[in-house]
């Protein structure tokens, strides 16, 4: 086994058939792998202005799907994404995305200059990285930052069963080690961002008959019990 598979869950062997294996994986939760990755994107539109222009990282951008609503909600900026998956990153790449690019690289060092990107968003990746490197990397997105820059990262929450059930049953989450809100949170401030801010999500299944329930959410963000949750947190 090679270092970088030691250190990062290898994803090249999933990326072509990602999302049907998500799909699959998420039943219980009466959405599909498309739901997910735009309801990211839906939360960033409440804090932030959909007309700007600005450039932005998708740290573990995988196979590019959340890169497909980032061009749906914000029509003007330019996207970036990067992943130690090759083979993520071609799929990606055939997706087409206007204004994208994607690249692999090595997990560790951001193949950017410091103070390139407005904004950086992760989404699901950092449980699948070896925690003593969490911090090193984190540094990395605060050096590719520019001042004032935003960071959002989304996780699954360990505190919800159904998200421990789902993840202890999905091929790809097999070691996958999940951070726990506060974990998280002391990591984001221990690498010098400001302003951190957690966000709980996903409280209800999305059956029809729940759907007046799921209406509740936007006022439950403090509950330490959504199915994930996202730390907003500036540099
Ligand atoms: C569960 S997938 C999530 C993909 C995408 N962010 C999404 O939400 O659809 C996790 C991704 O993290 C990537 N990954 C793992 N370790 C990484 C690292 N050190 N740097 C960047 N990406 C990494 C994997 O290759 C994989 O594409």
């Amino acid at each position: 086994m090679s270092e970088q598979q030691r250190q990062f869950d290898n994803f090249d062997e999933f990326a072509e058939e990602y999302r049907d294996i998500h799909d699959n994986a998420i039943k219980l939760s009466g959405a599909d792998s498309d739901f997910f990755s735009e309801y990211k994107i839906v939360e960033l539109t409440k804090t932030e202005d959909t007309k700007a222009a600005f450039n932005l990282l998708d740290f573990g951008c995988g196979d590019g799907n959340s890169c497909i609503y980032f061009r749906k909600h914000f029509p003007n900026i330019t996207i970036n994404g990067i992943d130690v998956s090759e083979e993520s990153i071609h799929q990606a790449q055939e997706k087409g995305i206007a204004n994208a690019t994607f690249q692999a690289f090595d997990g560790l060092k951001i193949p950017y200059a410091d103070n390139t990107f407005d904004m950086v968003f992760t989404s699901m990746v950092f449980h699948h990285i070896e925690h003593d490197l969490h911090g090193g990397i984190l540094n990395e997105i605060r050096r590719v930052l520019k001042p004032g820059g935003r960071f959002y990262i989304f996780e699954h929450n360990p505190n919800n069963p159904l998200t421990r059930k789902v993840v202890r049953e999905c091929v790809f989450d097999e070691d996958a080690v999940l951070l726990k809100p506060n974990y998280c949170k002391s990591i984001i401030n221990q690498a010098g961002f400001k302003d951190t801010n957690t966000n709980f999500t996903i409280f209800f299944p999305r059956h029809r008959l729940l759907k007046w329930a799921t209406g509740l959410e936007p006022m439950l963000t403090w509950l330490p019990i959504g199915a994930q949750y996202y730390i907003k947190a500036s540099k």
